[in-house]
C-alpha cells in the first residue's frame, strides 16, 4: 500500500511579476503545496490564486496565523520587505526574500534579528549564484585558473519600460537598489572579499522628466580587500535595445581573465517586425517542466527546509549587500567616498 507523503505548505506574499515566479515553482514542485497567495491588490491575488489553484487573500495575517504553512516567499516591492518578512518569521515560517533584503540597513537588521529569534531559515534570492556561467567562473577562480582577481567590471541594466511601465514604485527604488544587488553579490561571492569603501556618481534626468524621481544611471567604484571593481547600471536602455537587459561581468586576474556576457543569451531572433534576444536562461518551459536559474534557488530553499540545511546565501551576506548599496546611495547624495561597515 502506498503511503502518501505529506507535502510542506507554502505561501507567497506579493504576487506581482516576480512573486508569480515563486508561486509557479511551489505549484510545480512535488515536495510542496502552494496553499495561499497574498497581495494588497485583490484583483491580482484572486487572479494568481485561480491560476495556480490555491487560496488567496489580501491580508498577510491569514498566512501568519495558518500553522500548517512552513515556507513563505516575500516578493513585495524592494522597500516593503520588512513588515511581511518580520511577521512571517515571527510566526515561525521559513522565509525566502526577494533581493534586496531591504533598502535600509536598519530594515535588513530587523528582518535578520526576527529570523534569528524565531530560529527560522532566511535566504535572499540572489539567483545568479545558480546561473551557470557564474557558477563556472567561481569554480575557475577557486581552482586558481586566472590567478588572483585584481579588478572586476560589470554592467547590469534594464530597458526603460521596466522603470516606466512595470512598476508604480520605481521612484522609491532605482537601478542601484533594483539591479546592483545582483552585481555586488556576484563580486563579493566570486572574490570572497569584503567591500571596504565606495564612490558613486549618478544622473537623474530622463526618468525625472517622466515623473519618476530616481536615477537613470549609476556608476560606482568599489574598493575591496585585495582588488577593486566598477559597476554600472542604467534604467533607461532605449526601447529599441534588443534584449530586456544588459548584463556582463569581467574578472581580471594576475594570470588570466574571465568574461561573461548574458545580454545575448545565445539566441537572436530577427522576426517579421522585431529583432530580439529573449530572456531564456532565467526561466523556460521545456517539455512541461520549468528550467533555469530563476526556479533553482527557490527549489534549493525547499530542500534546505526539508533537510534542515543552511541555505547557500547567508543572511549576513544579504545584510552586507544592503550596507554596500546604502553606502553607494550616500556617496551619490554627498559626492564623496562612503565607507562600508563590515
Ligand atoms: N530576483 C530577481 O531578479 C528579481 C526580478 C524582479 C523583481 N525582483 C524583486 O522582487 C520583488 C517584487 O518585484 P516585482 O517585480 O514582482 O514587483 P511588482 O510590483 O510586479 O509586484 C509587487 C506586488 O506586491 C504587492 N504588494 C505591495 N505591498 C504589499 C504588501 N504589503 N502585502 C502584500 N502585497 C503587497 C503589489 O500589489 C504587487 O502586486 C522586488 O523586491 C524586486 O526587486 C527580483
Amino acid at each position: 500500500m502506498e503511503t502518501e507523503v505529506k507535502k510542506i505548505k507554502t505561501a507567497v506574499v506579493g504576487v506581482g511579476i516576480f512573486g508569480e515566479e515563486h508561486a509557479a515553482v511551489y505549484a510545480e514542485d512535488e515536495r510542496v503545496e502552494l496553499a495561499i497567495v497574498c497581495d494588497l491588490n485583490e484583483k491580482r491575488a484572486k487572479e494568481i490564486g485561480k491560476k495556480y489553484n490555491c487560496s488567496w487573500t489580501t491580508k498577510t495575517g491569514d498566512i501568519a496565523t495558518n500553522k500548517e504553512i512552513e515556507i513563505v516567499s516575500i516578493a513585495t516591492p524592494d522597500f516593503v520587505h520588512r513588515d511581511a518578512a518580520i511577521e512571517m518569521a515571527s510566526s515561525g515560517k521559513h522565509i525566502i526574500v526577494e533581493k534586496p533584503l531591504a533598502t535600509t540597513v536598519q530594515d535588513a537588521e530587523a528582518i535578520i534579528s526576527a529570523a534569528k529569534k524565531a530560529k527560522v531559515k532566511l535566504m535572499v534570492d540572489f539567483h545568479n549564484r545558480w546561473n551557470p556561467p557564474f557558477v563556472r567562473a567561481k569554480e575557475e577562480i577557486e581552482k586558481g585558473n586566472i590567478g588572483k582577481p585584481l579588478m572586476l567590471s560589470g554592467k547590469m541594466s534594464d530597458r526603460i519600460e521596466v522603470a516606466t511601465k512595470w512598476f508604480k514604485w520605481s521612484g522609491k527604488s532605482g537601478p542601484h537598489w533594483f539591479l546592483f544587488p545582483h552585481l555586488i553579490d556576484l563580486i563579493c561571492w566570486l572574490t570572497g572579499e569584503k567591500v571596504l569603501d565606495v564612490y558613486a556618481i549618478g544622473k537623474k534626468e530622463v526618468l525625472k522628466k517622466a515623473g519618476i524621481d530616481t536615477y537613470d544611471l549609476v556608476q560606482a567604484m568599489l574598493k575591496l580587500e585585495n582588488c577593486f571593481a566598477t559597476v554600472e547600471t542604467s534604467w533607461i536602455l532605449p526601447s529599441t535595445w534588443p534584449s530586456l537587459i544588459e548584463f556582463n561581468l569581467s574578472v581580471h586576474g594576475t594570470e588570466g581573465r574571465i568574461d561573461i556576457d548574458l545580454t545575448d543569451q545565445g539566441l537572436r531572433i530577427s522576426g517579421k517586425n522585431v529583432y530580439n534576444m529573449p530572456f531564456i536562461s532565467g526561466k523556460m518551459e521545456i517539455y512541461d517542466r520549468t528550467h533555469g536559474f530563476v526556479p533553482m534557488p527557490i527549489k534549493h530553499f525547499i530542500g534546505c527546509v526539508l533537510k534542515n540545511k543552511e541555505p547557500l546565501v547567508k543572511p549576513e551576506e544579504a545584510l552586507l549587500n544592503v550596507r554596500i548599496i546604502e553606502a553607494i546611495t550616500k556617496s551619490l547624495q554627498k559626492g564623496e567616498v562612503s565607507f562600508v561597515k563590515t
